[in-house]
């Protein structure tokens, strides 16, 4: 299976080196920039096309590494060619391969959407750790299985989950990345509301922040969970509660504490957590 990247950006630098070296033959690279093709070319072992049509004749299969918003406009383009037999493939973590690729299977070809979960953030380095990434697949079936059976092979972590599913995880994907950013920030900025520096607030958070995620990520959320909530300490809860000037703050605050009870019921079912609850509840 002859594969080649259109799109030579973090992800496609990464995978096509990622599978080169695993006996993949990566062949052929096009980009919007042709330096952008030879760089990854040469960092791939494969040969930067000038044309999208020669690298569709010679590829069997073709993943479109383009940015999300240009992944459909792409297949397009790449569509006008005959890609009867070949499998397209993209590596968007929101989009389907069928929301991806419409008229797929008139134009005789397959559909595949193959996620690498992981912040892909540096071309040249980043395809050392994507042996540790769970890889997330969906589209047609049998290539689907094709694919499942080669991470497999690699010792790759792979889930295969269905198209309506891929939106909602994308949502969870960002819940445990991108939101988590935006409750430290939200930390930050109380701690510099208390007089701390920038500086100083992001290092005083350092332990705090390593240590639970650490927790977290060995014992799981139930386990690591430490605080006034599950220690059902309600005036604090209910003190913190009315720190917060701004609604959305609070809002945020409430939000995730409620579903911190959740988690400290299932934890410590002896404990009556009601008055927790309501307290939370009336906060807003
Ligand atoms: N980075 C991540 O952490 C990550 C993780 C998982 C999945 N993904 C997915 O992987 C895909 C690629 O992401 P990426 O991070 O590799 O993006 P990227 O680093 O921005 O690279 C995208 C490449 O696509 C080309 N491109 C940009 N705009 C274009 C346009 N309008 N028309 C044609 N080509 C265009 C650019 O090529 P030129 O250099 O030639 O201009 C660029 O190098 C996306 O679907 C993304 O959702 C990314």
């Amino acid at each position: 299976m002859k594969v080649s990247f259109v799109g030579a950006g973090k992800v496609g630098f990464s995978l096509g080196r990622f599978f080169a070296e695993r006996g993949i033959p990566v062949i052929g690279c096009w980009s919007r920039h042709r330096e952008s093709a030879e760089e990854a070319a040469g960092f791939i072992g494969a040969r930067a096309y000038d044309s999208l049509k020669d690298l569709v004749r010679d590829s069997d299969v073709i993943f479109l590494t383009v940015p999300d918003g240009v992944i459909k406009s792409m297949f397009q383009e790449i569509a006008k060619y005959d890609i009867e037999n070949k499998q397209i493939c993209h590596c968007s973590g929101a989009m389907s391969a069928e929301d991806a690729f419409p008229g797929i299977h008139e134009a005789g070809a397959y559909g595949c959407s193959i996620h690498p979960l992981f912040p892909v953030s540096s071309k040249y380095d980043s395809y050392r750790e994507l042996q540790d990434a769970f890889f997330c697949l969906q589209g047609d079936e049998e290539q689907i299985r094709i694919w499942e059976d080669w991470f497999k092979k690699q010792s790759v972590s792979v889930q295969k989950i269905t198209a309506e599913s891929k939106i909602r995880y994308h949502a969870a994907c960002a819940i445990a990345s991108n939101l988590v950013c935006g409750l430290i920030a939200q930390s930050l900025e109380m701690l510099e509301s208390c007089g701390f520096s920038e500086e100083d607030a992001l290092k005083a958070i350092t332990p705090l922040v390593r240590s639970n995620i650490d927790h977290i990520l060995e014992y799981g959320p139930e386990k690591a969970l430490t605080g006034p909530v599950e220690r059902c300490d309600v005036k604090t809860v209910s003190e913190h509660l009315k720190c917060f000037a701004d609604k959305k703050d609070r809002m945020l605050y409430r939000s995730v504490t409620e579903k911190l009870i959740d988690i400290a019921g299932k934890k410590n079912p002896e404990r009556d957590y009601t008055s927790m609850r309501e307290i939370v509840k009336k906060s807003c």
